[in-house]
């Protein structure tokens, strides 16, 4: 039996490194893969938009949202099929991939049934809050021949990607800091905010994949955070609006990252990395390249908006890269799909921290985990 309770999956796992596909799949692409989104809020949007820029490889079948009218708006304006329920997409078999993008505490619900009903599943973060639940998840979408992405879309960034390459090319030498500065902007609306899961959760989780992402998969054995609330509506919610984390690494590296919900400047991203041999780093990008200098000094452009701007062509070779994963019909290694269930510890450790006001050991989290408000 496995894990999930189910017969034990004998079929094969066709594992495919997905930034390696997209060119192969290109215009020659006889059949599209048909997509279903649930959730046509912020995230929808983005990945609706990143649907439309690969529509040589990919159909939008189905719009989902527990707003019938957004459901109506969207299913006329793209012609796909749309309702407040996810069963006729996954019964109907031209939905190969579900997308996941609706209000984080619903991923669970939706991965399982996406899981269970054989198709690809891309689930926005995080899967879930509830170490079982997201165990469950892992589980089963290691058992599954389909792929299972979240999405983590900095790990597509071609910057971040660049000063991956780097670090692996061993021109800094080894590793002995890494620093991530992620301000977002502006403020998510405060419905967001109720049910985001809070700082750490909803926005550090992405500072620490990318510490993962860059050090070659090694997890801290010790996290320390601080923290403040700035907003008086955030701090009503039991939350946090800015933090700076360190992480101490069993092989000496250090890493930290400072993090707040909004910046005055605009959107801003920026990552170093600190080796024996020198300095790599990723700069935050800015709306246009152009400086103007005058006898009055140089102007530099504004930082881009958000997250929607920033990473607008990050997430479109995410998107392509998964529906190249699908067509593959490819799934990603083992130890990436799991990788989640350990950066979910770090986060835990990391909010841990802030509310214990001492450093948290990854050893001590499962004991500790009942402290956590949710
Ligand atoms: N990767 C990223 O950069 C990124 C950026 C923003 C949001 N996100 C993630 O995307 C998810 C959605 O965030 P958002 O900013 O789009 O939120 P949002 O509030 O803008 O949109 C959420 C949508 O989900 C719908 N919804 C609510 N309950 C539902 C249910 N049970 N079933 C189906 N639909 C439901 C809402 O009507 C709304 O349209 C969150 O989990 C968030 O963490 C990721």
């Amino acid at each position: 039996m496995s894990a999930n309770g189910g017969p034990a999956n004998k079929r094969v796992r066709t594992v495919v490194d997905r930034s390696q596909l997209v060119d192969e799949v290109g215009e020659e692409a006889k059949s599209k893969i048909g997509f279903a989104i649930v959730g046509l809020g912020r995230a929808g949007q983005f990945h609706l938009a990143s649907i439309k820029m690969i529509s040589d490889i990919a159909t939008l079948e189905w719009a989902i949202d527990s707003d019938q009218d957004k459901v109506e708006k969207l299913a006329n304006q793209e012609g796909c099929r749309g309702g407040t329920d996810i069963q006729g997409a996954l019964d109907d078999p031209k939905v190969h991939a579900v997308v996941i993008a609706s209000i984080t505490y619903s991923h669970y619900g939706y991965c399982k049934r996406a899981l269970q009903a054989g198709k690809a599943v891309f689930t926005e973060k995080p899967i879930s809050h509830n170490p079982e639940e997201l165990e469950e998840i892992i589980d089963m979408a290691c058992q599954s021949k389909n792929a299972f992405v979240v999405g983590y879309q900095r790990r597509s960034d071609k910057n971040f990607r660049a000063l991956r390459h780097e670090i692996c090319s061993g021109s800094i030498g080894k590793l002995r800091l890494i620093k991530c500065c992620s301000r977002d902007n502006p403020m998510p609306p405060l419905e967001y905010l109720r049910v985001s899961g809070g700082i750490f959760f909803d926005m550090l989780c992405h500072d620490f994949d990318m510490i993962h992402f860059l050090s070659g998969g090694e997890l801290p054995e010790e996290v320390y955070s601080i923290g403040h609330c700035y907003d008086e509506c955030v701090k009503e919610m039991d939350d946090i609006d800015m933090v700076v984390v360190t992480l101490r690494f069993p092989s000496g590296l250090m890493a930290s990252v400072d993090c707040s919900r909004i910046a005055a400047y605009g959107y801003d991203q920026r990552v170093e990395a600190f080796g024996e041999l020198g300095m790599a780093s990723a700069n935050n990008e800015v709306s246009s390249t152009v400086v103007v200098a005058t006898n009055k000094g140089f102007k530099h452009p504004m930082s881009e908006w958000s997250f929607a701007e920033r990473y607008k062509h990050t997430y479109t070779l995410e998107l392509a890269e998964f529906a190249a994963l699908v067509k593959a019909k490819g799934v990603e290694s083992e130890a990436l799909v799991r990788r989640h269930l350990d950066l979910d510890k770090v986060t835990a450790a990391a909010e841990l921290s802030y509310r214990l006001q001492r450093p948290v050991k990854l050893a001590e989290v499962q004991e500790l985990r009942c402290k956590l408000p949710h």
